[in-house]
């Protein structure tokens, strides 16, 4: 596609007989965009029938008024624009229609034509005999005209072959060479609420991120192309704070809306849950264009991620995160997922979202130890990544841990675009470079599984977890003891746990307290360590600085366990 064009409109061309104006008018349907016909123009214009232009003036006349109508229809934003495959022959309408729109050519065989043709004279007698019939040979003289044209068609952005299929299914059609095609469209890099665009191989999508920002929500799902109905999945917590609100932002932008509210808490992100929300979306007749909007924290972007993943093969959705670990991590890469009884996330797939729009001022109502959980991995984004970030948490921190609005968005934004660049770079995990995401979560994963995922929240077994491989990365004799301690200082700062002598010893919600207790070999046992050593290495995070990660498979047994001795038994 050129570069330089400011793409806010479809248009779709092709040869009489390809149902231009019908798909246009479906598209603009679905897209709740405007809808306008060039030929219909004209028609409005002179107050004469097209034939009796043709007639009267002579084509040239006609070719001449096709080319101002053109000429207005390209002031439009957000239509859908139906042009004669007559039109874009003219080099000058091409170049027109190709500034402002995406050009869509609908194909069809001279057979399918033909018949489609003879049907409509058919349908109305009266009306006038399409000129393409009136002749002796009309199947030869319409094979003729398309083979002319051909190489004009052929310069449509994209092309559907319509022969056996129905007008919606067409439309359908446009929609998706629609997404597919404005991701390659410049896009408007001055959105000062842009944090990062997530440039993904299957998907590319804007993280918003900005205090008060919920507000604009349905503004901005309509500048992504978003339109019809959209299902609001949200837990008991979020909903109740957030429900109300978020369905009054998205009926004031157009959208039809529906909301389905679970309850609390990872046990909900469960197949079963999966299956009650299908019932639910299939109960109100959810279309693929139809969008489902995730709004609170990890679990629910995982939940409904994966249902927006398989539900009809896949539909859009727009990630609203509501807790900071959602904002600067859930909701960034597609990672999405339920539970299985056997292990967390065993069930799911890779599906970007279309948008992600985060309001930090959501984070007000967040429980404390949430919202300290989320921080680790703020600065875990910083140590693996980028220094001068780490370095605004360190003079921020007081600032931050209080939710000073403006810094606050500033952290947020900087570290989902850390997230965002990782994932960009890596959408699926195949490369590795996803892998640093990982720093801190070996040992962490271990302390989580050894108390039954009953004692620590997340974050703050990332934290104890960071401090772990700091010290490993020490001990190799990559990082400076300087480095280890000011990444525990700042830990220490946001409230999070550096030690298992820390005050985490209250269980996470409806947890037991027999599952507090850690012991070295329940941890080992956790992380493998033993089969590891056996089978594959271990893949360590490790640093080398603060902003620079490295990876590790040669990590010594001894040097982690002597590590994970300082941790557990101190
Ligand atoms: N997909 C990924 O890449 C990815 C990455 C990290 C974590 N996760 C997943 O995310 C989940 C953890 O996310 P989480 O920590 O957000 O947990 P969560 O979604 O369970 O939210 C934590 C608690 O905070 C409440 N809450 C959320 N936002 C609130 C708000 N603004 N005000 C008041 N209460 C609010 C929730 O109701 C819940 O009780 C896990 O399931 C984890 O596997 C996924
Ligand atoms: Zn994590």
């Amino acid at each position: 596609m050129k570069s330089g064009r400011r793409i806010t409109n479809l248009v779709i061309t092709g040869f009489s007989g390809t149902g231009k104006s019908l798909v246009a008018k479906e598209t603009a349907r679905r897209l709740n965009w405007g809808y306008l016909d060039n030929d219909d123009e004209i028609v409005r214009q002179t107050g004469k029938p097209i034939a009796e232009i043709f007639r009267q003036d002579g084509e040239g006349k006609f070719r001449e008024l096709e080319r101002e109508a053109i000429r207005r229809a390209c002031q439009e934003k957000q239509t859908v624009i139906a042009v004669g495959g007559g039109a874009i022959v003219v080099p000058e309408n091409y170049e027109l229609l190709a500034k402002t729109g995406v050009i869509v050519c609908l194909e069809a065989k001279p057979e399918t034509i033909y018949e489609r043709l003879f049907r409509a004279a058919a349908r109305s007698p009266d009306a006038e005999v399409r000129p393409l019939l009136a002749v002796d040979n009309p199947l030869e003289r319409i094979r003729q005209l398309k083979a002319s044209r051909q190489p004009h068609y052929a310069k449509a952005d994209w092309t559907i072959h319509t022969d056996g299929l129905s007008v919606s299914e067409v439309a359908e059609e446009v929609v998706r060479a629609w997404r597919l095609l404005r991701r390659h469209t410049p896009r408007n890099k001055s959105d000062k609420d842009i944090a990062y665009t997530v440039e993904a191989g299957t998907q590319s999508y804007p993280i918003f991120v900005g205090y008060g920002l919920l507000d604009r929500l349905g503004e901005k799902m309509r500048q992504s192309t978003l339109s019809g109905t959209a299902t609001i999945i949200s837990d008991e917590n979020v909903f109740s704070l957030y429900g109300r609100r978020v369905e009054r932002i998205l009926k004031a932008a157009g959208f039809s809306v529906n909301s389905f509210v679970v309850p609390p808490g990872e046990e909900t992100k469960s197949m079963g849950y999966a299956i009650e929300i299908y019932d639910f979306l299939v109960e109100r007749r959810t279309e693929r264009d139809d969008i489902i909007v995730a709004l609170g924290g990890g679990m629910v972007g995982d939940l409904a991620g994966f249902v927006a993943a398989t539900f009809l093969r896949g539909m859009p959705w727009v990630q609203v995160p509501t807790s900071l670990v959602a904002m600067v991590d859930a909701s960034i890469g597609g990672k999405v997922g339920v539970n299985h009884p056997e292990g967390k996330n065993l069930i799911g797939a890779f599906y970007q979202p279309n948008l992600v729009l985060a309001d930090p001022q959501t984070l007000t109502t967040l429980p404390r130890r949430e919202l300290v959980s989320g921080w680790a991995e703020v600065v875990k984004h910083g140590l693996i990544l980028d220094k001068e970030f780490f370095e605004f948490l360190e003079k921020n921190v007081n600032e931050l841990a209080k939710l000073e609005p403006k810094l606050l968005a500033r952290a947020i934004a900087g570290s989902a675009a850390i997230k965002g660049q990782v994932v960009s770079q890596d959408e699926k995990e195949k490369e590795g470079t996803r892998t640093i995401l990982n720093y801190g979560h070996t040992i962490a994963h271990g302390l989580e599984a050894a108390t039954q995922y009953g004692r620590f929240l997340h974050g703050e077994a990332v934290a104890i977890g960071m401090v772990g491989a700091a010290r490993i990365s020490r001990r190799l004799g990559l990082l400076s003891s300087d480095a280890v301690e000011r990444q525990g200082a700042l830990l220490e700062k946001f409230d999070l746990p550096t030690s298992l002598r820390a005050k985490v010893a209250s269980p996470t919600r409806g947890r037991k307290r027999s599952n507090l207790k850690l012991s070295l070999a329940g941890v080992t046992r956790a992380m493998e360590l033993d089969k590891k050593v056996r089978g594959k290495a271990i893949r360590w995070v490790l640093l080398e600085n603060i902003g620079q990660a490295a990876i590790r498979s040669d990590v010594p047994q001894k040097e982690v366990l002597a590590v994970l001795r300082e941790l557990v038994e101190p």
